[in-house]
């Protein structure tokens, strides 16, 4: 699904990513942890073309995407939300996911006529709203609903584009524990039948979540497994783990 070949990303004189190599199959679940500064965003952001790589390749479905133009991308079938949310505070979560649909996949449908457009897009919004658990809060503007349902609302937005590659950027941020247990099944449930990245603090959420857990320590990969193997890993425990779980 997704094919990461040598990737470096340089910003002026300072160097984020330092030859990164990934392989994500398509179904997999795949997590991406580090400290913050590693590098994590910066990944997500050449990977869906916001940057363009300084080197290296991003190849997807087994095409070179590498510096191709984010909506291209996105066309393709790859997917992301953001680590800061990124929804409208004054629509509601319904406005939210139409505009979505309407402005992301608008123009790629053939429709008979206007009217029939205009189902379609709303049926699509409702779908979309229903996956999410947010159904009953159709009508409420997004700025007025708990910060797990805005999170929720932003992991939305990201499907409205029917990705087949999902990248979620910290979607558990900011979101209190008690919150893990609906974070974890929200994204399991949306990501059935496709492929996920996920750049994740909450080692819950990971645990929970991920076939296979990669570790960015800056701007380089030094291991990727699965999560058990993740977990006693002494390194990750000393540079990560340790840190996260304030043992
Ligand atoms: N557009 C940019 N211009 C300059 N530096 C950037 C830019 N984006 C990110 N960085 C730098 O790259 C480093 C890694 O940031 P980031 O990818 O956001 O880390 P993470 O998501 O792992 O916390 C940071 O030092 C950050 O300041
Ligand atoms: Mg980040």
């Amino acid at each position: 699904m997704l094919e990461i070949k040598d990737l470096h990303k340089q910003f002026g004189e300072q160097k984020i990513l330092k030859g990164i190599n990934l392989h994500v199959e398509q179904g997999e679940r795949h997590a991406i942890i580090g400290p913050n500064g590693a590098g994590k965003s910066t990944l997500f952001n050449v990977i869906t073309g916001k940057y363009a790589p300084t080197h290296g390749k991003v190849i997807y479905k087994g095409h070179d995407i590498s510096g191709m133009h984010p909506h291209r991308i996105t066309r393709r079938g790859l997917g992301r939300s953001f680590q800061i949310i990124n929804v409208f505070g004054d629509m509601t979560v319904y406005q939210n996911i139409r505009s979505g649909v309407l402005a992301r996949n608008g123009v790629f449908f053939n429709f008979t006529s206007y009217l029939d457009g205009m189902k379609a897009i709303e049926e699509e919004s409702r779908r979309i709203i229903e996956s999410i658990s947010l159904s009953d809060q159709m009508d409420t503007p997004a700025s007025e609903m708990a910060y797990g349902a805005q999170r929720a609302l932003e992991i939305g937005l990201s499907l409205t584009t029917n990705p087949d590659l999902l990248l979620l950027d910290e979607p558990g941020a900011g979101t209190s524990k008690s919150e893990t247990k609906h974070t974890v099944e929200l994204i399991r449930k949306v990501t059935q039948n496709k492929t996920l990245i996920i750049v994740e603090h909450d080692m819950d959420v990971v645990f929970a979540l991920a076939d296979r857990i990669s570790v960015l320590y800056y701007g380089e990969i030094i291991l990727t497994d699965v999560p058990q193997k993740i977990k006693e890993n002494k390194k990750v425990k000393e540079i990560y783990l340790g840190e996260a779980t304030c043992e």
